[in-house]
C-alpha cells in the first residue's frame, strides 16, 4: 500500500519525505488554510520536495469553473492530481481533465455508488472519507471493502482506492487488509504506526546488556 501525508505543512512533509516511505502527498483548503500561506507557493514547495502525487483541490462548484482552475493548478508541476468534489460537475470536470492527461482525485466519497461515478468518470484516485462516515455512527471500512469488491468486478478500472480522513492506525492496517491502493495519512497518525511499547521496552534491555559488553561497532562511512 502507498502511503500519502494529508497535510499542507512543508515541515512535516519534508521531514517525512526524508524517510523514503512518501508516496505522495493530499491538501485541501482547510489544510491550505491552516497554513496560512499562499496555495500556490505551499504547491510548488511541497511539489519539489515529493515525486509522487500530489493533491491540489480547486474550489469552483461549476464544471467549466472546476475545469479552469483544474488547468491552473497542473501547470505548477508535473505530479498534481487536481481535486474535484463527488458532485455531477466535478465528474464532468474530471472527464475533461482525464481527457487532457491530468491526474484527477475525485474526493468526499461517501457511497460505493459515488466511487463506481467516479471510476467511469476516469479518476486517478477515489478518496473515501472513513473518518468521517464513523462519525455519523455509519461504518467507514465497509464502504472500502464494497468499493475494493466492486473494483475488482471490473478489471477495465483503474482507479487507485485513496482512503481519506483517517483518525488512527487501525484504520492504516484495516485498509491494507482490504486491500486498498493508498491511504492518506495525517502526520502524527504516520509516526504513531512506528511506536509499540514492547519494542522500547525490548530496545531498552538489549541496550543495557550490550553496555556491560564494554565492546563497541565500529562505524564505517558517513551517515
Ligand atoms: C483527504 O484528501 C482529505 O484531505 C482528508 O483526509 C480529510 O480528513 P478529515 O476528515 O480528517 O478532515
Amino acid at each position: 500500500m502507498k502511503f500519502f501525508v494529508d497535510t499542507a505543512d512543508i515541515e512535516s512533509i519534508r521531514d517525512l519525505a526524508a524517510t523514503g516511505l512518501l508516496d505522495g502527498v493530499t491538501t485541501n483548503p482547510s489544510l491550505v488554510a491552516k497554513t496560512g500561506r499562499d496555495f500556490v507557493t505551499v504547491l510548488r514547495e511541497i511539489c519539489a520536495v515529493v515525486d509522487g502525487p500530489v493533491s491540489a483541490e480547486v474550489t469552483a462548484t461549476d464544471a467549466a469553473g472546476m475545469l479552469q482552475e483544474g488547468r491552473h493548478l497542473a501547470e505548477v508541476a508535473r505530479n498534481i492530481a487536481v481535486k474535484v468534489p463527488l458532485t455531477w460537475d466535478g465528474l464532468k470536470a474530471c472527464r475533461a481533465l482525464r481527457q487532457a492527461g491530468t491526474m484527477v482525485n475525485v474526493t468526499l466519497c461517501f457511497s460505493a455508488g459515488q466511487a463506481l461515478l467516479a471510476a467511469r468518470a476516469g479518476a486517478t484516485f477515489v478518496s473515501p472519507f472513513v473518518g468521517r462516515l464513523d462519525d455519523v455512527s455509519e461504518d467507514g471500512m465497509a464502504l472500502i471493502r464494497d468499493i475494493r469488491t466492486i473494483y475488482q468486478n471490473y478489471p477495465t478500472i483503474e482507479t487507485e482506492i485513496l482512503v481519506a480522513s483517517v483518525r488512527h492506525p487501525r484504520h492504516v492496517i484495516e485498509a491494507a487488509k482490504i486491500g486498498a491502493e493508498v491511504c492518506t495519512v495525517p502526520p502524527d497518525i504516520l509516526k504513531k504506526l512506528v511506536q509499540h511499547p514492547l519494542t522500547d521496552k525490548g530496545l531498552a534491555a538489549f541496550l543495557a546488556d550490550w553496555k556491560a559488553t564494554s565492546q563497541a561497532i565500529p562505524r564505517k562511512g558517513s551517515a
